[in-house]
């Protein structure tokens, strides 16, 4: 059975629409922060957005204020045509969140009740929560462990209970707020073969994520924000295309020789101590004449990366505490 059905509209509805979107918070004391700055963008049916940013960028603000967990400070939100600040229910019955952390299940209680007691507050009726129960509990692998505490699984099984929590109302759209953070690589794969699966059925999804190969594999479109700002906005097409011929050849045991070939070569050259070099051809003959010249020079470890997410981000983001 298929864990969503939300097959595409004609034309690509807009699910998610965020229009002049700002935030402010206002504490008792100190200074205001603007959390979300004007913020505007339009997501589709069946598109999924990568979110990315540092700590503080206001990632998480707009993910409340999307699931109306949160008021605007002004601007507008819709989730399939419903304004989150007039429609909050008809908006909390198009969507599902799976927020990072372990807050909103319920520790002592197991997997199956947990899901249960969320699905009767969902307002399913009994013999509709049992069944929803148990195929989200088989499709999400956690049959096994259904009638185990919940406190005593590992970080990748509660996010799983997380996943199948925001499920139960098969939610046309799925914010998900840092949802591999913190699990083990094997639990994160699988995570992200059930993203993949629920794009494939038509979900539109919003991810929120540190982990750019995850979001360079996943997302159909990609926002940057910092500062509260959205400073990027497009598919993952057009943001790789920002950064160009991104090619960089690294290579070890490179003799000097060969280093000074590649230096007279257009692109720029990083050699450190040892014979490690690091060469951004500026176009394709360039990697080309380097590969010869470093196979010539029987270099190891030659190796060749293609243009990624990584430095798209770096040219926008700027430096705080982030760490790649
Ligand atoms: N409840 C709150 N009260 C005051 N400031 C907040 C509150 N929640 C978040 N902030 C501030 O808003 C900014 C954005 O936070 P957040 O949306 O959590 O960012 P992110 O999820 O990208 O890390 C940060 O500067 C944060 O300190
Ligand atoms: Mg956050």
């Amino acid at each position: 059975m298929p864990i969503a059905d939300h097959p595409p509209a004609r034309g690509g509805q807009p699910m998610v629409e965020v229009d002049h979107l700002t935030r402010t918070y206002t504490p008792r004391r100190g200074t205001p922060v603007t959390a979300l700055d004007d913020v505007s963008f339009t997501l589709r049916q069946g598109e999924v957005l990568g979110l990315l940013g540092p700590n503080g960028a206001g990632k998480t603000t707009l993910s409340r204020i999307l699931t109306t967990l949160l008021l605007p400070s002004s601007g507008t939100a819709r989730i399939a045509g419903f304004d989150v600040v007039a429609r909050p229910r008809e908006v909390r019955r198009h969507i599902g969140l799976v927020l990072g952390g372990d807050r909103g299940l319920y520790g002592r209680l197991t997997a199956r009740q947990n899901l249960r007691y969320w699905a009767a507050l969902q307002g399913l009726d009994g013999s509709a929560a049992r069944a929803r129960t148990e195929e989200l509990l088989e499709r999400l692998g956690l049959a096994a462990r259904a009638g185990d505490r919940v406190e005593t699984f590992s970080r990748g099984m509660t996010q799983r209970v997380h996943l199948a929590r925001a499920l139960l109302n098969r939610p046309a759209v799925l914010i998900l707020d840092e949802p591999t953070n913190g699990m083990d690589p094997h639990s994160a794969t699988g995570f992200r073969e059930l993203v993949r699966e629920l794009r494939a059925a038509g979900t539109t999804i919003l991810l929120t994520t540190h982990d750019l190969p995850e979001a360079q594999d996943l997302c159909s479109h990609l926002a940057m924000v910092d500062h509260g700002r959205l400073l990027r906005w497009g598919t993952r097409a057009d943001l790789l295309a920002e950064v160009g011929f991104a090619r960089t050849v690294t290579a070890t045991g490179v003799p000097a020789a060969a280093r000074a070939r590649i230096e007279l070569l257009p692109g720029t050259v990083t050699a450190e101590e040892g014979g490690v070099l690091s060469y951004r051809p500026h176009d394709e003959d360039a990697l080309a004449e380097a590969l010869t010249v470093l196979a010539q020079a029987r270099a190891a470890e030659i190796s060749v990366t293609a243009p990624s997410l990584a430095e798209v981000y770096r040219s926008v983001i700027e430096d705080r505490e982030f760490v790649l």
